[in-house]
């Protein structure tokens, strides 16, 4: 990957309003930052609590921007960016999803940091995403608020109302069609689903969830795709979770499956209509995106 894949902004605690925007005007591999840069940076680690280790890469990038590094709120936010960058970008080989790769059920398997080395990128595209049709907590048939907040793109889009639950091609909160799909959504989840043995998987439809501290999915099956013989692309990323993943029927106990930031589960032939959801998320700061999760579901829906 090259320094040219770093993304300009990033936020910093997830997209739920309150947050920082860091911003990274350019990054070059290859050239050494000035001195009075070095030093910001490394007395910024320490502060930090990074000790070694990080500093090497850091090293290998300049930073350069227009006012300078001279405001020290401002170095740290960007700083704190760099690390968790520079650290996606020289992760290590190992997170290849043949490392953790677990099956679950015919036709269900775990693809350990499946989506690991491109996170970055697809938070940038998320957010574009969510600026144009905003993530929001829908009601269900029953009144019920729901504690995931939930957003849509491609083509048609997951909605629940009082009326029900429905795929329907137009955002009821912005009356306009869902954002298109990001291509790097469609091509890691159709090399997901391959890798998982589903060939020429071909998404129309992604919900993205966000969970915060306590928000959870209480056990449910995907069925209101007309498509049932395409699989369910399910990407993790931000704060672990625990993923229930149960049997055809609602009373059978699902298994309970730790999911860290860049795990993929796919499910599909025998499995797709397995009862799944997910248990009240636990709290913590993830590096990305802060107290959250995001879930990237996606299916082919029409
Ligand atoms: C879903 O079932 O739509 C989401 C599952 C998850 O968040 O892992
Ligand atoms: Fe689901």
């Amino acid at each position: 990957m090259t320094a040219s894949a770093v993304p300009q902004d990033l936020d910093q605690t997830g997209p739920n309003g309150d947050h920082h925007i860091a911003r990274v005007d350019a990054v070059h591999h290859g050239e050494l930052a000035g001195a009075a840069q070095l030093a910001e940076i490394g007395w910024a680690l320490h502060a930090n609590g990074f000790h070694g280790g990080i500093a090497q890469p850091i090293n290998l990038l300049q930073i350069m921007s227009a006012e300078g590094l001279d405001r020290r709120a401002e170095a740290l936010l960007r700083l704190k960016f760099l690390v968790d960058v520079t650290l996606e970008l020289f992760a290590p080989a190992d997170t290849t999803p043949a490392a953790g790769s677990e099956r679950l059920a015919p036709g269900a398997v775990l693809l350990r940091a499946f989506a690991a080395p491109q996170a970055v990128a697809l938070l940038q595209d998320l957010q574009e995403v969510t600026a144009r049709s905003p993530l929001r907590c829908m009601t269900t048939r029953g009144g019920h608020r729901m504690s995931v907040a939930m957003s849509n793109c491609g083509t048609t889009g997951w909605v629940s109302d009082s009326t029900g639950y429905r795929y329907d091609a137009i955002d009821p909160l912005t009356a306009a069609c869902w954002p298109a799909m990001p291509a790097r959504f469609r091509e890691l989840a159709a090399a997901a689903a391959e890798a998982a043995g589903f060939r020429g998987f071909l998404p129309d439809a992604c919900l993205i969830s966000r969970y915060e501290p306590g928000a959870r999915l209480s056990l449910h099956q995907d069925k209101d795709e007309s498509d049932l013989d395409s699989p369910i692309v399910s990407i993790s990323l931000g704060l672990p979770a625990v993923f229930l993943f149960g049997g055809h029927h609602r009373a059978e106990r699902p298994r309970r499956l730790p999911l860290a930031h860049g795990d993929v589960v796919v499910w599909g032939g025998p499995s797709r209509l397995r009862f799944h959801g997910v248990s009240p998320l636990g709290d913590g700061e993830h590096p990305l995106l802060g107290r959250c999760r995001v879930n990237l579901s996606l299916r082919k829906a029409r």
